[in-house]
């Protein structure tokens, strides 16, 4: 726990009866977190909400968690300048980290585009809990796909401050996986998904015995 916190704020953390391994028990697998980065139209939430079908298939707890969701509620008070992407990914950080407390295999769908906010993020996970997938596809094909009309504004100067167009994307240096998205098919990718989620045993049944 964060000490300076607890002082400054008087607040002190407390721990329940029921751990976290308890909570996986119950759901047949480990919590974790699937953080899809990528430009607006690069295909995150497809891939996200593809993976999500498969693991529920499988009788896994998940959850979707999309940029334009959390914009409506929790981070509706945020522009898209440097610092306001910075504080919805520290959000959203926050707030998965009680999603993998909680046992379940939370789809994260952010463009996310600094490397310093995803690091951050990053460092609150365990090994094997965070896992960044970079859907890399480029900027032209984003706004071929693009659907909302956003990246015609955003060329015109409508819309500032947009991805790839007046601000920065930065690419992650050793994510999990990267997909090619405009290469590989969403079916595809999310089967790699897959693949990726059980090779870090994330959907183990057989978890470490209670202590
Ligand atoms: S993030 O950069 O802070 O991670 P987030 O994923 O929450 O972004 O929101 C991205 C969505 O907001 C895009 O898919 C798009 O629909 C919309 N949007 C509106 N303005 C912008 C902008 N300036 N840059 C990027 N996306 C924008």
């Amino acid at each position: 726990m964060n000490s300076e916190i607890a002082k400054k704020n008087n607040v002190t953390w407390f721990n329940g009866y029921v751990t976290r391994k308890d909570r996986e028990q119950v759901h047949g697998h480990k919590g974790a977190v699937i953080w899809f980065t990528g430009l607006s139209a690069s295909g995150k939430s497809t891939i996200a909400h593809l993976v999500e079908k498969e693991l529920h298939k499988k009788g896994c707890s998940t959850y979707v968690l999309d940029g334009d969701n959390v914009r409506h509620g929790l981070c509706s008070d945020l522009s898209f300048r440097p610092e306001d992407r910075a504080e919805n990914v520290r959000r959203i950080g926050e707030m998965v980290k009680l999603f993998v407390d909680a046992g379940i295999i939370v789809l994260t769908a952010f463009i996310s585009p600094y490397l310093k906010d995803r690091r951050k993020v990053r460092s609150l996970f365990q090994y094997g809990q965070f896992l960044e997938i970079h859907i890399d596809c480029p900027v032209e094909e984003c706004a071929k796909r693009d659907k909302k009309g956003i990246y015609e504004k955003a060329k015109a100067g409508i819309i500032k401050n947009f991805t790839g167009i007046s601000s920065p994307y930065e690419p992650p240096y050793s994510p999990e996986l990267v997909i090619q998205s405009y290469k590989e098919d969403a079916k595809a990718a999310a089967a790699r998904v897959i693949e990726l989620i059980e090779e870090y045993k994330i959907l183990n049944r057989t978890l470490e015995a209670k202590k």
